[in-house]
């Protein structure tokens, strides 16, 4: 019997409504499956938690969630709590108090009518963003100085650690040698003359290790250009975390939207849990409205289940996603048609157990 614990933090907004179709999957696949078992623990952080408690989450809270085996995540902000406070004291102290340093985020097209490029199809948009997810312009360090004065100077420190760079940039070009698929870095090195240029540097030292990887380098503005024109140029793409923070939204807009986007957080050294999350947040315009598109949610279900060495259930869920959206019957009104998330939630599940038998 292969057991896993869950800790979930459904979030804020649409968080919760996507969250809870992710959990039915996880639970028909236990159900259907005997040789695997889940437990889930519930975790009420967010910003509800914050108007109550003056904070996002216990002060104890990466202790508390360290033994666990992943992390289930649904979106955290809402209007009320200023942004940099939630997502600082919640998802970014988790991705960096844990060292997902590997945040994977599959840009694919799933379905040739999702996209709305003209001309373009499944094998033209397939590629496996990696962003780095624990330093770099999300590092948290700058001065606010001569605060409302004339003179006011405020500085955001990108930090690129030697460490932190190579064991990105590394990942991206296991990945890429591991699948036979060209590696694309994607920076800014004509304008940010220390960051990019040393994590351009780093990109081609590491390079050497990898001979047999064909790689490519864009600048991060031509890059996003070719994300809309040609996205059959990227197969592997390493970048930075606010960089990769940018494409992969646009990664979003060219394979359905940001209902079907989604990004896990890895500690590859498994040292500590892994978190799985859509790429969406908690959407305030359509949440408590029950139509959030829960795909993106069930998606990172996948790449859990991947990560715990379920490749079979990760496969069937994807591809029942895709059976899904080949249907288009049964999706939520982002996608153009009308049921609500819990109606396809649960149509998802009837279909993942009827293919599996
Ligand atoms: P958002 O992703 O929440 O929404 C952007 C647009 O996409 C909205 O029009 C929304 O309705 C739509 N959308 C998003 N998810 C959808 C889904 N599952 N189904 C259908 N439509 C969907 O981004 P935003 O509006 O910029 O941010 C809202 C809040 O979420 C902010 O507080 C922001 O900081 C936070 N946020 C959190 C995360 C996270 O927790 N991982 C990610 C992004 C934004
Ligand atoms: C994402 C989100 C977060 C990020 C925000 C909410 C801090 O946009 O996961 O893409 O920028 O990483
Ligand atoms: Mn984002």
């Amino acid at each position: 019997m292969k057991h896993f614990n869950i800790a979930l933090i459904p979030g804020d907004g649409i968080g919760p409504e996507v969250v809870a179709e992710g959990i039915k999957v996880l639970k028909a696949i236990e159900e259907a499956d005997k040789t695997i078992s889940f437990t889930f623990k519930e975790f009420p952080w967010g910003c509800e938690y914050y108007l109550k408690n003056g904070k996002m989450m216990d002060d104890d809270a990466l202790d508390i969630l360290k033994d666990y085996d992943a992390i289930y995540l649904g979106a955290v902000g809402y209007p009320g709590v200023p942004d940099h406070i939630s997502l600082r004291d919640l998802l970014i102290k988790i991705r960096k108090g844990f060292d997902q340093y590997v945040n994977l985020r599959p840009v694919e097209l799933l379905h040739p009518d999702l996209t709305p490029l003209k001309n373009k199809t499944e094998k033209d948009i397939d590629m496996l963003v990696i962003r780095e997810n624990s330093e770099g312009e999300y590092s948290g360090a700058g001065d606010w100085l001569f605060k409302d004065k004339p003179e006011e100077v405020v500085l955001q420190t990108g930090v690129f650690s030697r460490k932190g760079t190579e064991r990105i940039i590394r990942y991206a070009y296991e990945e890429a040698r591991k699948s036979n698929r060209t590696l694309t870095s994607i920076s800014k090195g004509n304008a940010l003359n220390y960051s990019m240029v040393f994590w351009d540097q780093v990109f081609e030292e590491v390079g050497k290790e990898y001979p047999d990887v064909k790689t490519y380098s864009y600048l991060v503005d031509a890059a996003s250009l070719y994300f809309v024109s040609q996205p059959e140029r990227f197969e592997v793409v390493v970048t930075s975390n606010l960089f990769g923070d940018i494409v992969t939204d646009i990664g979003a807009a060219i394979t359905g939207g940001m209902g079907l986007a989604t990004g896990a957080n890895i500690n590859p050294e498994r040292k500590y849990p892994s978190m799985f999350e859509p790429v969406h947040g908690s959407a305030p315009d359509i949440a408590g409205k029950g139509i959030a598109n829960p795909i993106a949610a069930i998606w990172s279900v996948s790449q859990m289940l991947d990560f715990f060495g379920l490749e079979e259930w990760a496969e069937a869920v994807l591809n029942t996603i895709k059976q899904i959206l080949k249907e288009n019957t049964y999706l939520t009104p982002d996608l153009g048609g009308s049921v609500s998330t819990d109606e396809l939630g649960s149509h998802f599940v009837e279909l993942l157990i009827k293919n599996r038998g």
